[in-house]
């Protein structure tokens, strides 16, 4: 599958993608000048920055977007950082094919600074979800969960450096996973080739 990686800010998840082997063919970013378009052309990967700010609506903007991941022949989407919720066209296109990664386990702490605020509600456990994008606002089917702990004396730095190790870890091979197609979406809901796939019911 041709993937694109849509991206915001820091890109540390773009890396641990490219640094996977997988190959991205496309990176856009919703903000211009952020780190992870550097580190998008660091890896030789065409990259694209497009500003909300420059379309009329979001509709305009998803169809920029979905102009863009035609031009480069994209098969599959994953948003790593990409800070916008998708209109219906664009989520309808890419239907099991477009993941999101989460900083909570789901549906815990939907929506900004998840990590934050479980670190304020002094949460012991919490972690991260990969999941497939639906219309609804990190609601989309779970495929996979990882727990990360916080500890007794734990900055809210060193609870978030925990949460993004888990991500580095856990989303490039989620990514693989659906790449070869063992694991899908079938009637909204997750199906694992467990026969091919290292699964268990979104441990991994
Ligand atoms: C990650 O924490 C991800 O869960 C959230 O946005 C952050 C992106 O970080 N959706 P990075 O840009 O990949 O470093």
């Amino acid at each position: 599958m041709k993937w694109a990686v849509l991206v915001g800010g820091t890109g540390s998840n773009l890396r641990a993608i490219l640094e996977s082997g997988i190959k991205v063919h496309l990176v856009i970013s919703h903000r211009a000048d952020v780190p992870a378009l550097r580190i998008a052309q660091t890896y030789g990967v065409p990259s694209r920055a497009l500003l909300p700010r420059d379309f009329v609506d979001r509709a305009a903007y998803d169809a920029a977007i979905a102009n863009s991941l035609e031009d480069f022949g994209v098969e599959a989407v994953a948003l790593a950082g990409f800070l916008r919720w998708l209109t219906s066209p664009l989520i309808d296109r890419y239907r099991g094919a477009l993941v999101n990664l989460h900083p909570s386990l789901l549906p815990a702490y939907p929506g900004l600074h998840a990590i934050e605020r479980a670190f304020r509600d002094r949460v012991w456990w919490s972690g991260v979800t990969i999941h497939f994008v639906d219309e609804g606002h990190d609601s989309g089917p779970i495929i996979a969960q990882r727990p990360v702990p916080r500890f007794m004396n734990d900055t809210v730095e060193e609870f978030s450096e925990r949460m993004h190790l888990a991500e580095h870890q856990l989303y490039p091979r989620v990514i693989q996973e659906v790449d070869r197609g063992r694991v899908t979406l079938v009637d909204g809901r997750v199906c694992y080739n467990e026969e091919e796939s290292p699964w268990m019911h979104g441990h991994l």
